[in-house]
């Protein structure tokens, strides 16, 4: 009766843990229904892969489309390699930047502060917490190359 009770108390335990687990950030839970509500009008599949973006990114500019991120591999690409830390560069709130200035796609997080920082959050819990580095690949100005150790801490669930 007593081991039973144990039992009942470990699984009731193990039960409640679950819903933390589900409530990890995911690509397809949270942050593909975000690109696809705030980014995907300039990022979407009309939007030129990166290469013929930086080809001729004034005539993409101009047309209001930036490079394509419309699917986990074409948004990583922006995170973790070859395009490192962009992502983070561009949606910061400037409490990881130098300047202190929020990155110039942060403002399409939301229409007002709370819903940008509502949604900058989630963005940083998918990067993960120690992953939310703005270096670059190589280091470039005073911007430093991004350590492995830091791109090992980038969660970035799928
Ligand atoms: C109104 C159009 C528009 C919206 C909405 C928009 N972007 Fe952009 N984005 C652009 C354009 C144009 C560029 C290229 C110009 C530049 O570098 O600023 C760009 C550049 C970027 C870059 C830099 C890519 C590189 O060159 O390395 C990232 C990252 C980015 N956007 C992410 C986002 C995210 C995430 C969202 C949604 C929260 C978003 N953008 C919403 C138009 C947009």
């Amino acid at each position: 009766m007593k081991l039973h009770a144990i039992g009942f108390v470990a699984l009731a335990a193990a039960s409640l843990s679950l819903p933390v687990l589900a409530a990890d950030v995911t690509y397809r839970k949270d942050i593909r229904p975000l690109m696809e509500q705030k980014c995907l009008g300039c990022h979407g599949s009309s939007a030129p892969y990166y290469g013929d973006f930086k080809e001729d990114a004034k005539k993409y500019k101009a047309a209001m489309k930036g490079p394509r991120m419309d699917t986990y591999a074409d948004t990583i690409y922006f995170i973790g390699w070859p395009d490192t830390g962009a992502m983070m560069r561009r949606l910061d709130d400037g409490k990881s930047s130098k300047s202190g200035k929020p990155g110039n796609m942060y403002n399409f997080l939301g229409s007002n502060d709370e819903e940008r920082q509502k949604n900058f959050k989630l963005f940083k819990n998918w990067v993960g917490e120690d992953g939310w580095v703005l270096n670059r690949w190589k280091a470039r100005g005073d911007v430093p190359g991004v350590t492995k150790e830091q791109v090992s801490k980038m969660k970035l669930k799928y």
